[in-house]
């Protein structure tokens, strides 16, 4: 058997994705929710105002579950439903939320994986100091931290620190496509050394305080192929390696930043605003796992002549970035294409994994995969979605392979369970096993239905992985 006995068949979602109850019961405004609701900021100018109404509906969801098997399911907590304006005052209404949902899951035998942190800062932090521009932000992250920890501590055995750091960044501070829509590289650097020292605190203190849960954060990890065997092409691809993977994995597994990369941020004209204390704060703060959002890889080229074309169904960035001069993402001929042009490429995910477990020596949780499609709900309720199964079954695979290689993966949570919110695609892009009956226009009732794909996943889990 190529999986352990342990190994974890999960699925993964994040709070503004699923929970809608936007303002419901004491919650304040996320970052999210304001920016949503700027017209031209998101996909048809959709929101997560109600999303799938997880909040409400969230028993039948994990009772969906259960039938298929789910051994864990990964879900955010919204900051501003804890704590409303960031820091402060409780709504005890919203923690109690969190203790339901995680009491529900461990009832129906389903572990808990707990993201802290999925983009949804907060509004009154962006208000107060500009959120992760803010130095403030480091404690009252690590503060809203402790207090999960205090509360949820004794049930949750898996923590994620940050989503995706490296997107929230890049995706609000450069590529104007995330709040606050900036494109200000130093404003970038200065963003996601808060974040960085916010996830260093927050690791030690979960150890300090005795739990013996895993903790880790989740990386957007889209390894780097170089578009020709060229010199040029191959540093070209080195730059983005140490600029767009090691900046982060580095920072997070060494607790200090790349010596390539630093060099070259001086080099572009930008620094690192490291304090007094800073390096101290990172030291010591290796995470238990690197937890992997892989979609797909990028191509790396000094010069582009053919670059991707983009999918009319979603919001593109124009923004221009520094690193442009040192490297460019291709197009690659050799994979096939999603409906959004995201490239489908199973063997990336074995390369993710190998190089994180040479880089490292660390394992490596899966925290998300999956194929963004449009399904067709059929007049029986049901739903054919092969290429979702097909682009699973080739991932797996590739997973297994990835494990005979030598890799240590501590499980595979598919993005997603349930059909949800896309951030800039809306509602038409779905990545769940379950249907859930609304589109950008209306939302209907939400009704959920079940997809071939849950069948097929409930096969693979009670299997552990062998049929699939
Ligand atoms: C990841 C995020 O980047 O990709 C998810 O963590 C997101 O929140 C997922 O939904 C898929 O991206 P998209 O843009 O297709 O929704």
């Amino acid at each position: 058997m190529t999986f352990q006995k342990d190994f974890l068949w999960a699925s993964a979602s994040a709070a503004y994705q699923i929970e809608g109850a936007a303002l419901t019961n004491g919650k304040g405004p996320s970052i999210w929710d304001i920016y949503s609701h700027v017209e031209g900021n998101t996909f048809k100018n959709t929101t997560g105002d109600v999303a799938i109404d997880f909040y409400h509906r969230f028993l039948e969801d994990i009772q969906l579950m259960k039938e298929q098997g789910l051994q864990a399911y990964r879900f955010s907590i919204a900051w501003s439903r804890v704590l409303p304006t960031g820091t402060g005052n409780r709504n005890e209404e919203g923690i109690a939320f969190y203790h339901t949902v995680i009491d529900t899951l461990l009832a129906h035998g389903i572990e808990p994986i707990v993201t802290i942190y999925h983009w949804d800062l907060p509004n009154a932090l962006q208000e107060a100091y500009e959120g992760w521009l803010g130095r403030e932000v480091v404690d009252d992250f690590h503060a809203y931290a402790t207090l999960l920890f205090e509360e949820y501590g004794s049930k949750v055995n898996y923590w994620v620190t940050m989503n995706e750091q490296n997107i929230f960044t890049s995706l609000g501070y450069l590529q104007k496509l995330h709040p606050p829509k900036m494109n200000d590289f130093q404003a970038f650097l200065r963003a996601n050394h808060h974040a960085n020292l916010a996830n260093a605190k927050t690791i030690k203190t979960y150890r300090a305080m005795g739990f013996h849960g895993k903790i880790g954060p989740s990386f957007a990890y889209s390894p780097a192929y170089a578009k020709s065997c060229a010199p040029e092409d191959v540093l070209a691809m080195e730059d983005a390696l140490e600029l767009e993977n090691w900046f982060w994995m580095d920072t997070y597994v060494n607790g200090a930043y790349p010596i390539l990369a630093v060099r070259k941020i001086e080099q572009m004209g930008y620094h690192i605003p490291m304090m007094e204390g800073d390096a101290e704060i990172l030291q010591d703060s290796r995470p238990d796992f690197m937890g992997v959002n892989y979609y797909q890889t990028t191509t790396i080229a000094k010069e582009v002549e053919a670059s991707i074309k983009p999918s009319g169904n979603t919001v593109q960035s124009t923004a221009q970035r520094p690193t442009d001069t040192w490297y460019r993402v291709s197009d690659n001929p050799y994979v096939q294409k999603t409906d959004w042009n995201w490239m489908i490429d199973p063997s990336g995910l074995r390369i993710a994994l190998r190089r994180i477990t040479s880089r490292y020596q660390l394992p490596t949780l899966i925290s998300e995969n999956g194929l963004g499609a449009y399904d067709t709900l059929e007049a029986d309720g049901s739903v054919h979605d092969p290429y979702r199964i097909a682009f699973l079954k080739a991932h797996i695979e590739a997973m297994e392979a990835a494990i005979a290689d030598g890799c240590e993966v501590l499980g595979y949570c598919t993005w997603s369970f349930q059909d949800l919110f896309s951030w800039l695609n809306g509602y038409a892009k779905r990545y769940g096993f379950v249907y859930v009956d609304r589109d950008e226009e209306n939302e209907r009732e939400l009704k959920r239905y079940k997809k071939d794909s849950f069948y097929w996943y409930q096969r693979v889990i009670a299997t552990n992985g062998q049929e699939r």
